[in-house]
């Protein structure tokens, strides 16, 4: 279900989201090499719960047969990594990785949501550019998140950019409408037809997340029933938002 949410439910997703926003600048000073991604989330889950707020990923269950609940903070996914990366103690971050955080806080009844990719010491040119292409493929989608327009163009404005550029989109996974539930709709994949979809309204609020492969599209699963890898071994970035729909320009609310 699409929920339009009232005045005082924006206030709160405001509130969440600007947990999320400080949530990262905090997480940026902690990543290094020789830190495990197990290290990392719990580094993550403390600054999250100082900042006030729930680790709203623990124990998240996706109600799929045969999938365990999520059992950490955050995803943390590395170079080919491209989404739902379980943090271990034996996965150690080094010199040269990119690393692509995602979490959901959850404060009064309200999740906020965002992710990012974060490039380790000296990584190459190319995924510094694939890590800019993604960043700025939300950016592409969202000048079509306000009124006027639909879902589809948001889809196609991310998906084109991103082919524009050489790099795949991930098609299994996609951006969601947020609030009470962690996922509400409407999906928002990074592919697409301008002009289709549902329109887009004030009080909406939306997770928009290109999720970018530098090579081929093809994907496996991870035995731990989690995570996503690209099948060709190359590269892959993700970039995510809590945005509002409004009146006019959208705000984006995991950013401050
Ligand atoms: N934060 C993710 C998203 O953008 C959801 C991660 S799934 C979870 O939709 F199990 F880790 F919560
Ligand atoms: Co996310």
């Amino acid at each position: 279900m699409v929920t339009i949410k009232s005045k005082k439910e924006i206030e709160l997703m405001e509130d969440v989201c600007k947990i999320v926003a400080l949530f990262y600048e905090q997480l940026e000073k902690k990543i290094r090499p020789g830190i495990s991604t197990y290290e990392l989330d719990q580094e993550a889950e403390k600054i999250m719960r100082d900042l006030g707020a729930i680790p709203a990923q623990i124990g998240y269950d996706p109600g799929v047969k045969g999938v365990p609940k999520y059992p950490s903070a955050t995803c943390i996914s590395v170079n080919d990594e491209i989404i739902h990366g379980i943090p271990h103690k034996n996965h150690i971050i080094k010199d040269g990785d990119i690393v692509s955080v995602d979490t959901v806080c959850l404060k009064n009844g309200f999740h906020g949501d965002a992710a990012r990719t974060f490039i380790v010491g000296n990584a190459d040119k190319e995924a510094k550019r694939l890590v800019d292409v993604t960043k700025n493929a939300f950016f592409e989608g969202i000048k079509y998140a306000k009124p006027g327009f639909r879902i589809g163009d948001i889809s196609h404005a991310v998906g084109e950019y991103v082919k524009s550029q050489g790099f795949s989109v991930l098609r299994e996974f996609q951006g969601h409408g947020i609030g009470r539930e962690m996922h509400e709709d409407p999906g928002i994949p990074n592919y697409g037809k301008a002009g289709k979809g549902i329109r887009i309204e004030p009080g909406m609020t939306l997770c928009i997340e290109p999720m970018v492969i530098q090579g081929k599209p093809n994907i496996w699963q991870a035995d731990d029933g989690w995570t996503i890898l690209t099948e060709d071994g190359s590269l892959s970035a993700h970039y995510e938002n809590t945005i509002l729909i409004t009146e006019n320009e959208p705000k984006i609310l995991t950013i401050i």
